[in-house]
């Protein structure tokens, strides 16, 4: 017998037999073909051994831990969401353990989840349990998803040529563009001179009866702007607390004219995090 572990209580059957047997029930089951039980390669053993019952407590943590995020069946939840499959073709042991105990930007860390539990999940996630060879071979397709990453140069901007963020009117009637304009800037860039690159930008306008455009949503200048919607000219301009990642609102009390934003740092985590609402009084 080649194998213990999660199958040793299968004395008397040969690993390959059970391994067999069980491929045999498994196609039954699915009332598909009837193929003669056969020997199977080491990728589908693996499988096998990722389907034994101690992976039937990994499948029930990762139902119970991961799926609400990460979906049903580890496909991920675009865009926030990574996809887990095949995750252990793209990271670490190491490095999966480390998130899940200590969580990552978003994601929540479960630092209970150790030993066994941890090892069946792992399991479950087929980590560190491929060896190179099954993984090529389990992977013949030249090209596998890394997760929603960004493409950025050595410095950390968009490996594109600026604009980097755009805010752009249309006319519903024609499709045309009215006007175009880049939306956000990074301030260390601005003081160098690098003004009006546009950035990522994060939440809608809300415009005024009187044409007047009001919009946060560009999430490194923090700041909160006012557009002439007629040719996109800026006729305002004011610091957030935080980045506005929101749709403004405006509302008015007594005859006068507010708007109010939302604004919080959950976009960028390398910055100071909070958030807060912040009113303006329009003009009489
Ligand atoms: C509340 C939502 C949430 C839950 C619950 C959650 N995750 Fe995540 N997970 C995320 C987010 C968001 C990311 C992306 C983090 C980043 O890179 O900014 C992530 C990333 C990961 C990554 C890295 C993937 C990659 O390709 O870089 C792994 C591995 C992972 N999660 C495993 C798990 C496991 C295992 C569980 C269950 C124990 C779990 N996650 C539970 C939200 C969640």
């Amino acid at each position: 017998m080649p194998r213990s572990g999660p199958l040793g209580c299968a004395a008397g059957v040969s690993f390959v037999g059970l391994a067999a047997l069980i491929g045999y029930l498994r196609t039954g089951a699915q009332g598909g073909k009837s193929d003669a039980p056969k020997e199977l390669g080491s990728v589908e053993v693996q499988q096998l051994i990722a389907q034994t019952p101690a992976d039937k407590a990994g499948a029930a943590s990762y139902a119970d831990r991961c799926a609400v995020c990460h979906g049903d069946h580890m496909e991920g939840i675009a865009p926030a969401f990574p996809m887990l499959v095949g995750v252990g073709n793209r990271l670490t042991k190491a490095q999966i353990v480390d998130i899940i105990q200590n969580g990552k930007n978003q994601m929540p860390g479960a630092p209970d989840l150790q030993g066994a539990d941890l090892d069946a999940l792992l399991r479950f996630l087929r980590v560190g349990e491929q060896p190179a060879a099954a993984t090529e071979a389990d992977q013949p397709d030249r090209f596998t998803f890394t997760g929603y990453r960004k493409f950025l140069d050595p410095d950390g901007y968009p490996a594109i040529a600026p604009p980097w963020g755009t805010l752009n009117a249309i006319d519903l009637k024609t499709g045309k563009y009215l006007w175009k304009i880049p939306f956000g800037e990074y301030p260390e860039l601005a003081a160098k001179g690098m003004k009006n690159t546009g950035t990522e930008n994060y939440g809608g306008p809300v415009v005024t009866a009187g044409g007047v455009l009001f919009i946060g949503a560009t999430i490194y200048d923090r700041k909160f702007r006012a557009f002439d919607t007629r040719d996109g000219k800026l006729l305002w301009e004011t610091e957030l607390p935080y980045s506005g990642v929101a749709t403004p609102a405006t509302y008015s009390v007594d005859g006068r004219q507010y708007v109010v934003i939302g604004s919080s740092e959950a976009r960028d985590p390398k910055a100071k995090q909070g958030g807060a609402y912040v009113a303006f009084a329009l003009p009489k």
